[in-house]
């Protein structure tokens, strides 16, 4: 008789699923100053992760390589199990546009477009997320019947929660954001604060948020300190 199956042949156990992002070994350096001393960190699906430190730790690089913004000197960007830090800078940007979600302290939409397309950008070009998304993520940011509108009638606070519903549009894996409510009021940064972390979570994305503002660091599940380009305890 035929065993079905042998206990050798039993299904191996599921490998784990790949992070959301993952930075392995970072090093990067601006002519002989070195500014990040190789950075390693994990984002899980749905984790929110605050990095905090002072001007000039090396925050702001460390966004630039984890995003592709930049090529890393030297280490590994990962971005939900691929490998992106070894592709040219036109195939990291394709990626880039559907799977990493970037929010910048200023909002950098583009003037000419009004607030609809400017949600739309990132779906045209990765080819995920439509015009029904992106209206409804205007309407969960407050902006519903302003999809017209161009950026300049927008109050800041209102452009800001313009580019986390841009970031948020083609259900990016990844999410960075870089001192993302700097520009804004207390009232205002608290807003976006919560609009980015819940709509995120709710996609089951990760989240990386740069921030010097306590405030904004207690939306996250956990902190990282970097200091010096190395992250410290
Ligand atoms: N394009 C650049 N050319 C030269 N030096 C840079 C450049 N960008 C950043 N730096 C330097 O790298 C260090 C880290 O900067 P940055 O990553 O912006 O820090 P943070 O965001 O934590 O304030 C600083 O000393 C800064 O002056
Ligand atoms: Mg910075």
């Amino acid at each position: 008789m035929r065993r079905v199956t042998a206990p050798d042949q039993l299904p191996a156990p599921l490998p784990p699923a790949p992070a959301a992002l993952e930075a392995v070994r970072l090093r990067h350096s601006f002519g002989a100053v070195t500014v990040l001393h190789g950075v390693s960190l994990r984002v899980e699906s749905g984790e929110v992760v605050a990095v905090t430190g002072p001007s000039g730790s090396g925050k702001s690089t460390m966004l630039h390589l984890l995003g592709g913004l930049d090529a890393a000197q030297d280490g590994e960007v990962w971005w939900a199990g691929e490998r992106v830090d070894t592709l040219d800078s036109q195939a990291r940007a394709m990626r880039r546009a559907g799977r990493v979600g970037l929010i910048f302290q200023h909002h950098y939409l583009l003037d000419d477009l009004n607030v609809l397309d400017n949600v739309l950008i990132p779906c045209r070009l990765s080819g995920q997320g439509d015009a029904g998304r992106a209206a409804d993520l205007l309407a969960r940011v407050g902006l519903a019947g302003r999809e017209r509108a161009l950026p300049e009638v927008l109050s800041g606070g209102e452009r800001q929660r313009v580019a986390v519903a841009r970031a948020l549009a083609p259900r990016p894996a990844v999410v960075l954001a870089d001192e993302p409510t700097g520009s804004l009021d207390r009232a205002n940064a608290e807003t976006v604060a919560e609009l980015l972390v819940s709509l995120a979570r709710e996609d089951g994305a990760g989240v990386l948020l740069v921030t010097h503002d306590e405030r904004l660091a207690a939306y996250a599940d956990r902190t990282l300190h970097l200091l010096d380009g190395q992250f410290v305890e």
